[in-house]
């Protein structure tokens, strides 16, 4: 493959709150050739791939529920970059879905797991006898959250938007890799993650990931909705920015802007500053809402559409290149 494989691309959003706070807001987004690895995946994934050719493993085996984003990067870079891939599934009762039905297609191979076991995910003697059972695979955290991954976010440069410096960096977060690697790549500027899970143990477990930094914050997503689930005035909003041709999906990147947004009405967020949101992607799991119609098919199109007019746009605006040896499959 001689293309590039991956690219930042910025995209300035435009809406009367922020004009009322003289507030410049960014949104970069990472676009690779794989779909599926844009956003934070192929930060959190790159060390992790780099690895596996490195030293000539098998595989990624790795966790995720049963609408991962993370499994569905996983599945896509092992098929881009010829590796196996293995996924232990959380879920009570096997089943299928969008996001299943791609990690299938690219070959991922799937175990599904009840609840009870997979809250073992972290523990040593657990990850030991799977170990055993994948003798050279690598083992990925969920969420590709581990020291490679956040190696990987910590070499995204956000601190300069195309209109100058910025402020404050915010992004969507779940298992906190994103966060951490940001504030690591980005000692000076605060980082503001919005979190999109129930997790009471989380700032801990991102203190225990980036115990030198003190730059960043945790936020609770504005909704109070529970993970994978949204309210109205989310969904409206990822609406209303779909026409602007800024995609984003309910789940995670909805949510987070949607809190920035509210962060800066409330004035908890200085006004008149140049703020980046990092686009995480997830995209894909707009497939899975719209299948468990929690969106409606013309909802899903017009979100959809969003970012195929975005990418349109960018056309060949490219910025970056990745030096990994994707395979030509
Ligand atoms: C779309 C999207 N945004 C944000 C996140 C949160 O990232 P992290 O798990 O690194 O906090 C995820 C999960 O990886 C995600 O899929």
């Amino acid at each position: 493959m001689n293309s590039p494989f991956y690219r930042q691309h910025w995209q300035r959003i435009s809406l009367p709150l922020l004009e009322q706070f003289q507030t410049e807001l960014w949104v970069c987004h990472l676009h690779c050739l794989v779909p599926a690895i844009a956003g934070n995946k192929w930060l959190k994934l790159k060390y992790h791939i780099q690895h596996i050719q490195q030293y000539e493993k098998t595989g990624i085996l790795t966790f995720g529920g049963a609408f991962s984003n993370h499994l569905a990067a996983v599945a896509a870079a092992g098929k881009a970059f010829g590796f196996q891939t293995h996924a232990i599934v959380r879920h009570d009762s096997v089943v299928t879905n969008p996001t299943l039905a791609a990690c299938q297609a690219h070959d991922m191979q799937l175990s599904f797991v009840n609840r009870q076991v997979y809250r073992q995910r972290q523990q040593p003697e657990y990850l030991a006898t799977l170990q055993q059972q994948f003798p050279n695979w690598l083992i990925v955290p969920e969420g590709g959250t581990s020291a490679l991954g956040l190696q990987g976010v910590a070499e995204l440069q956000l601190a300069q938007t195309p209109n100058g410096p910025a402020k404050l960096i915010c992004c969507a977060t779940g298992s906190g890799g994103t966060v951490a690697g940001l504030a690591l790549g980005h000692p000076h500027l605060p980082v503001l993650g919005v979190s999109v899970v129930q997790d009471p143990g989380l700032a801990a477990q991102i203190t225990a990931l980036v115990p030198q930094q003190h730059n960043w914050q945790l936020l609770p997503d504005c909704s109070g909705c529970r993970y994978g689930r949204f309210d109205q005035a989310t969904l409206g909003l990822c609406l209303e920015l779909s026409r602007q041709n800024l995609p984003l999906e309910p789940v995670y990147t909805g949510k987070a802007f949607r809190t920035l947004l509210q962060q800066l009405e409330q004035q908890q967020i200085a006004p008149g500053q140049r703020i980046v949101f990092f686009h995480t992607g997830g995209l894909q799991g707009l497939d899975g809402l719209q299948q468990q119609q929690l969106i409606s098919s013309e909802q899903y199109q017009q979100l959809k559409s969003a970012e195929l007019r975005l990418w349109h746009q960018f056309g060949e605006r490219l910025t970056e290149e990745i030096p990994l040896r994707p395979t030509d499959a």
